[in-house]
């Protein structure tokens, strides 16, 4: 079965998304910054499910019985869930990894080369969202919010697609388009580390970065958190260009507010000017989102890459006077 790569399972919508993509049958690959109790059993669920409609399940659920996410040594080398059974149908798979440390995302690369596990798709889920005013914003937090929103993404793209180590550009000035890209990860239509591609066919491997709305529309004390998804936004097109000979599509969702429980009373205006500002005239759903990623990673997506995609209800129609 393919496999996914999803970073912030832990939150709402990483969560639901990680929930559709079990649904479809998929290896479930989570690198999660601290433990989360439940988790694995709520997915695993949700995989067992699936396998009943045609396939086995494997999982190696340490990390979601309450139990840790064990670091093998201080660097933080992530996860030590053993299984033998990797390359098992519908497998979920837990790693640790603060996304913030360079040093952890290569450790949850590695670890997954020992294991034997490959993805075929990579969803950059994860983010922080705290809101700070300009008068409080210091070089100390917004480069936090830089780390984990854009740099992060950056890293876990250039591991994906075999790039590290790799010499040569996409730019048609390094032997043409298609060569310079290969560098050392295998030619187009290959993944990194050589074996091809088993879910996609032609459709590709794919990369999918949750964005916002707010980067094109910033919200008020959110100056850091808008610019970083306008970067992701740009990020994900300039990917695009250097990926697409590798076959890996590259693009980007842009949900608008997501609904989740107690929202409303916390901040019960603006959820009502949300409202009223959506053409469908309700918030976003989880699971529209993540409906439009398992979208963009299929094979009726083959043909899409380097877009932004809007998820907010409509409310990127709204008249602007
Ligand atoms: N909620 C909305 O209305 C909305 C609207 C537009 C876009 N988005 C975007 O949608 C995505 C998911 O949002 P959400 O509402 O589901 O957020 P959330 O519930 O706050 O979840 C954020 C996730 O990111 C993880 N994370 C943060 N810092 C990390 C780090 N240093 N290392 C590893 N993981 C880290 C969190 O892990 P921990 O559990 O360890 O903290 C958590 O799993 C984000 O990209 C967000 O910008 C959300």
């Amino acid at each position: 079965m393919p496999a996914v790569i999803i970073t912030g399972a832990s939150g709402g919508l990483g969560k639901a998304i990680a929930r559709r993509f079990a649904a479809g049958g998929w290896t479930l690959i989570l690198p999660l910054r601290r433990e989360m109790g439940g988790l694995a059993e709520e997915l695993g669920e949700v995989l067992e499910g699936a396998a009943g409609r045609g396939g086995a399940v494997g999982r190696d659920d340490a990390a979601g019985r309450g139990g840790a996410v064990e670091r093998d040594d201080a660097a933080g080398r992530g996860g030590a869930v053993e299984r033998d059974d990797a390359a098992a149908p519908g497998a979920l798979h837990f790693f640790q990894a603060d996304l913030s440390r360079p040093e952890d995302i290569e450790n949850f690369f590695d670890e997954m080369r020992r294991r034997g596990i490959q993805a075929d798709a990579l969803i950059n889920n994860a983010a922080l969202q705290n809101l700070q005013p300009l008068t409080e914003l210091d070089a100390a937090q917004w480069d936090r919010m830089m780390a984990v929103n854009v740099r992060a993404v950056h890293l876990l793209t250039r591991l994906f697609a075999g790039l590290e180590g790799a010499q040569g550009g996409a730019d048609g000035n390094s032997g043409g388009r298609g060569e310079g890209a290969a560098g050392n990860a295998g030619v187009r239509g290959e993944r990194a580390g050589g074996a091809p591609g088993k879910c996609c066919g032609s459709a590709g491997r794919s990369i999918v970065n949750i964005a916002s709305i707010e980067a094109r529309r910033p919200a008020v004390n959110h100056s850091h958190y808008a610019a970083s998804k306008a970067a992701l936004v740009q990020y994900t097109r300039a990917a695009a260009l250097e990926l697409g000979p590798r076959n890996i599509r590259v693009n980007c969702v842009s949900p608008g507010l997501i609904s989740r429980p107690a929202l409303e009373t916390d901040w019960p205006d603006g959820v009502e000017r949300y409202r009223k500002a959506a053409a469908l005239g309700r918030l976003v759903e989880a699971s529209d989102v993540a409906g439009a990623v398992w979208f963009l990673c299929s094979p009726a997506a083959g043909g899409i890459t380097g877009v932004n995609l809007p998820v907010d209800c409509g409310a990127g129609a709204s008249p602007g006077y």
